[in-house]
């Protein structure tokens, strides 16, 4: 089997990223949304990141041009279902990505790969509700996509091997790097960041540090590109909470106790950049810190 076109489920940051990627590499790209307005957007912040990458000759105008013919989006689960892997990138809920798969089930052949791009949801579990635990993967994505080398690939106790040889090709074709991580909470990347996010988050909370003064300590002493607080609203709030959930939940250890600062931020809606409020508020010129 070859894989010529990827179906990808959600139009947000992570969806808009993996989309980008797979029509660079030449991929035919289907992106999924239920809400028309939201793939509208997401095809302007597609085309606006890949101008990014042509005003720094990462990519020619060309290529643009190619990979933007190759992308169609559709609100249709049974023109999606067309595709041969096919990636959930919807919310951090496992519900709704347990919906999604019940959508698509009528409509899949016999061929067609699952995978998700959750974060921290054990893809055993998610692949236990679908009809094809064999041909379910994991393959996790890091913000920006287009900019991050490294891509996640986790098996379910399930996943067989011609699934697994199949994703690991199609990630070394998007020109990424792959850390194959055991099916166990928050797999690698998360399993070490998002502590690290949510006691910088503590250490806001009991007044060691000002949202500043932590930002800069991690950066310029730990050499860290964002500071961690900056890193929360990148990633979003509401998923640096529900990664914190699943760890806590999935190894009942109170080390991974979420910042009740952290649960503040998510129930005002304060989401981080997506909302234009976080640790900053990004409603100006530049961000100003909220506390
Ligand atoms: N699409 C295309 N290009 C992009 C981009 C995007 N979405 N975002 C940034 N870029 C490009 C910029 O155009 C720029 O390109 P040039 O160097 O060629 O000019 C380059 O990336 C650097 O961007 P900036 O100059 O704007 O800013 P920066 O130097 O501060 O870098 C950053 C931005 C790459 C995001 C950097 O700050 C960084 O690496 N931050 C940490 C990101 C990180 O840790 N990600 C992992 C999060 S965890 C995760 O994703 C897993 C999960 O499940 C939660």
């Amino acid at each position: 089997m070859t894989i010529k076109t990827i179906g990808i489920v959600g139009s947000g940051q992570m969806g808009n990223g993996i989309a980008h990627v797979s029509a660079l590499a030449g991929y035919n790209v289907k992106l999924f949304d239920i809400s028309k307005i939201q793939l509208d957007k997401a095809l302007a912040t597609i085309a606006g990141n890949m101008t990014r990458q042509v005003s720094s000759d990462k990519i020619s105008e060309q290529d643009r041009e190619a990979a933007l013919e190759k992308l169609s989006v559709t609100d249709s689960y049974e023109e999606l279902a067309t595709a041969d892997l096919i990636i959930e990138s919807a919310t951090e809920k496992e519900e709704v990505k347990r919906e999604i798969f019940e959508h698509l089930r009528p409509y899949i052949s016999e061929d067609t790969i699952l995978a998700s791009n959750t974060s921290s949801i054990p893809i055993t579990r998610l692949a236990s509700n679908t009809d094809r635990p064999e041909q379910f993967i994991g393959i996790h994505f890091m913000n920006p996509v287009p900019v991050m080398e490294l891509v996640e690939i986790v098996r379910g106790i399930a996943t067989d091997d011609k699934t697994f040889n199949l994703a690991q090709e199609f990630v070394d074709t998007l020109g990424k790097q792959t850390a194959v991580a055991e099916d166990f909470p928050a797999f690698i990347v998360n399993r070490i960041l998002l502590p690290m996010i949510n006691e910088a988050i503590y250490t806001l909370y009991e007044g060691v540090g000002t949202v500043e003064s932590i930002d800069k300590a991690m950066k310029l002493g730990a050499n860290h590109p964002m500071g961690p607080l900056q890193l929360a609203d990148f990633i979003g709030l509401d998923t640096c909470l529900s990664i914190m959930q699943v760890l806590h939940d999935g190894l009942a250890d109170p080390k991974y106790r979420p910042c009740p600062l952290l649960v503040k931020y998510k129930e005002a809606g304060w989401l981080g950049r997506k909302t234009k409020r976080g640790f900053y508020d990004y409603r100006g010129e530049t961000p100003v810190p909220t506390r």
